[in-house]
């Protein structure tokens, strides 16, 4: 929390293209043995090198928040899979959220509330109108068909990575219907399908484009008061290979 009162959240993000093996190596050392084992897994390089990355970036910012060895955080994760940071009764209760993308790493934290964060790489060759009519809600359809051609892919990479963040930030995942709430872009304001027990009013959004081919959005729930203060920066990588 903020000396004034605003809850503050910190995102920092890493492009995996200014690391080289080296690096990458360094960094996979503050990794557990069951994530190591686990980047060892993918099938690509380039999606190895994001999730060491990743984990590295999330396990650095825990240490600089609370002290410690960033390798000797451990982590729970919820029924849908939402990880969270095990720290000491003692310590503030932060609360992490990371994402990977082609190219690209980030990691929001805060301190008690529900945080969620989704970065994607917005250059895909994905049928992204097909993607919208099987995921979208209906007025988010709408506004992706009114959108100008020019700005499609930007209002779709908008949605995609709102309605992740929001998923993410309650940590439901998937099991979360995408279609039960929509997004209005202008104001960055979520609506929810009558059934559902949420309050627009709980939540603060905010998209962001990090580079050319990478979008963010972030989902945080704060129940009124001031807008939270969010910093978003890239990583200090020369400070995080000195670890
Ligand atoms: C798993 C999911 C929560 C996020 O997946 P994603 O967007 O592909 O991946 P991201 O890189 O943003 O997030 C993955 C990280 O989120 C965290 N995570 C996993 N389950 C989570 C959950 N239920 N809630 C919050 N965070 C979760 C983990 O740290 C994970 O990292 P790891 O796999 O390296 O351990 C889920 O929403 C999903 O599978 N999405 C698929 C994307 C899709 O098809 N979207 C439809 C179009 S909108």
């Amino acid at each position: 929390m903020h000396a004034s009162g605003r809850q503050t959240v910190t995102v920092e993000y890493i492009e995996t293209a200014a690391l080289d093996a080296d690096g990458l190596a360094l960094l996979s050392q503050t990794l557990s043995d069951e994530e190591r084992a686990r980047a060892a897994r993918f099938h690509f390089e380039r999606d190895r090198s994001v999730y060491i990355v990743g984990h590295a970036l999330m396990r650095d910012m825990l240490a600089r928040a609370v002290g410690g060895s960033a390798h000797d955080f451990a982590f729970t994760t919820g029924a849908h899979g939402k990880p969270e940071a095990v720290l000491a009764a003692s310590a503030p209760r932060l609360r992490i959220n990371l994402s990977h993308t082609r190219g690209l790493a980030a990691v929001a934290m805060t301190q008690d509330v529900d945080v969620g964060v989704d970065v994607e790489w917005m250059a895909r060759d994905s049928d992204l109108l097909n993607i919208a009519e099987r995921f979208f809600a209906v007025d988010e359809r709408r506004q992706l068909a009114l959108a100008a051609e020019t700005d499609r892919r930007d209002c779709f990479f908008a949605f995609w990575t709102l309605k992740e963040a929001y998923i993410k930030a309650i940590g439901l995942g998937l099991a979360m219907p995408l279609a039960d709430f929509s997004f209005q872009l202008e104001t960055l304001r979520i609506a929810f399908a009558d059934h559902v027990d949420d309050d627009p009013d709980d939540w603060h959004f905010l998209h962001r484009r990090l580079s050319h081919d990478h979008a963010l959005s972030l989902a945080v729930r704060h129940k009124g008061g001031p807008a939270p203060d969010v910093q978003i920066t890239p990583t200090d990588l020369a400070r995080l290979l000195r670890g």
